[in-house]
């Protein structure tokens, strides 16, 4: 019988998905990704060597497997071809194992250069984007003037819709626009190396159902969080895609009663990069501790990551939305250090406890938190195996913060490499994967 899980960070993104889909890859045989772009930073840990992955699955990474790239992502085809060459470099054989879905928008100059404007045009109130033009891609798909990846089979006429979509910005929003010939050579320019990903380039959509139709095992692999999902997030300090687990059928052309289940990967503790409200954050030592024992700094753009603890109404929300059947724990050996750990349990605003994560970012930038306060096991776990192993307190964490979300934790993540993995082998799911090898 056939798989087929969709895997979703919980929180703002960066919660060592890369790691933990490269993990669970050896139980499937396709991973897709279904949203975002090149504004994705995966990096997993292989012998030692770090991969930062972007826009290709880390199924990638694990010979035999097939990564799939689907209709819902924007497409920069310099920043894939980039990526590509880097795989090769590093001995990544990736003929054959690759297809790009040709429904992709693809990401064009003015993209790049409205985001900066409008970012600049925001002043203080800026989102805090990766600069990758992502935004305005989906603001042309939306106002239905993109140009997809299906467009670049014919030279022609690509430069004529590559004119007619850089054209359709305000030239002074996007700081000036090339016009006559330097757009008819910045046409040229983009499509010789666009084109290049043409022999990748096929229908996902029938791929995908026809490998689920022959038993295949297909994991779906969510980029971001689900705190940044443009319908549910932190509206909007968000990002421009369908980052929760639904996002998985549009974005790759599967129907949702495809999906037999929903895991969600969280860090033990929490981090955001971007603005926008951190209910959770941790302000002066506590949050740098968290930065510098946990590395948190942007995978893309090298920014430090914002800090903080644990928050449980976000995570019971993120798990409502994608229907979670499972969670995974990563970088539970930051907290080793601590005598004590925050978990922020409940929001009140204006005298009254929230029973919802609000809608309006301000609600939720002007709650006030309510702690419970576990503690910590100040013992090392990192690179730790069996869940026996760990300290009492730190199953005891665990347990609470599951029994909160009310979700169950399969897996926890104690280090970047594949093998610094806990599976919860007394957990049904985790026997039933194991069986179905
Ligand atoms: P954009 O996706 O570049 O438009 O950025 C929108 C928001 O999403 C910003 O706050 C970014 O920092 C955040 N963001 C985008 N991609 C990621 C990611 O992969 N990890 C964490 N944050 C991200």
């Amino acid at each position: 019988m056939s798989t087929c899980m969709v895997l979703v960070g919980v929180q703002w993104g960066d919660e060592g998905k890369g790691k933990i889909v490269d993990v669970l890859c050896e139980h499937f045989d396709t991973v897709v990704r279904y949203q975002g772009g090149a504004n994705a930073g995966h990096t997993v840990v292989v012998n030692g060597r770090r991969f930062i992955l972007q826009l290709i699955p880390s199924g990638i990474l694990r010979p035999g497997k097939t990564a799939v790239i689907g209709n819902g992502v924007v497409l920069d085809p310099d920043a894939l071809l980039r990526e590509l060459q880097a795989l090769k470099q590093a001995g990544v054989e990736v003929d054959g194992r690759l297809l790009v879905s040709d429904r992709c928008h693809l990401i064009l100059p003015h993209h790049r250069a409205h985001e900066v404007a409008a970012e600049a045009a925001r002043g203080a109130d800026k989102i805090g984007t990766t600069s990758k033009g992502i935004g305005p891609t989906y603001e042309d798909k939306a106002g239905r003037r993109g140009l997809r990846a299906c467009d670049l089979q014919d030279e022609q006429t690509f430069y004529r819709r590559f004119k007619e979509a850089e054209g359709s910005w305000r030239p002074e929003a996007a700081g000036g626009q090339p016009g006559g010939d330097a757009l008819q050579q910045a046409a040229v320019d983009y499509y010789q190396k666009a084109r290049l990903i043409t022999p990748f380039l096929t229908g996902v959509s029938a791929y995908l159902n026809r490998q689920l139709d022959d038993g295949k095992r297909v994991l779906f692999e969510g980029a971001q969080g689900t705190l940044l999902d443009l319908d549910h997030g932190t509206y909007p300090y968000v990002t421009s895609s369908s980052a929760a687990a639904g996002g998985a059928a549009t974005g790759a052309g599967i129907g949702p009663t495809r999906i037999q289940g929903v895991i969600g990967v969280s860090k033990a503790y929490a981090t955001r990069v971007g603005s926008g409200p951190f209910a959770t954050e941790a302000y002066g030592a506590d949050g740098e501790k968290l930065r510098e024992r946990g590395s948190e700094y942007g995978a893309v753009t090298g920014r430090p990551r914002r800090c903080g603890w644990f928050d449980v109404p976000a995570a019971r929300y993120s798990a409502r939305l994608n229907g979670l059947t499972a969670l995974v724990i990563t970088k539970l050996d930051i907290l080793d250090h601590l005598a004590e750990i925050p978990v922020g349990v409940a929001y009140e605003y204006e005298g009254r406890t929230l029973d919802d994560f609000p809608a309006d970012a301000e609600v939720l930038e002007n709650v006030r938190v309510t702690y419970r306060t576990l503690p910590g096991w100040q013992q090392n776990t990192f690179g730790l195996t069996r869940f026996e192993d760990l300290p009492e307190k730190a199953r005891d964490y665990l347990d609470f913060l599951a029994a909160e979300v009310g979700v169950p934790v399969v897996m926890v993540s104690t280090g970047p490499e594949r093998h610094q993995t806990i599976w919860r082998q007394d957990h049904p799911l985790v026997r039933a994967w194991a069986q179905a090898g």
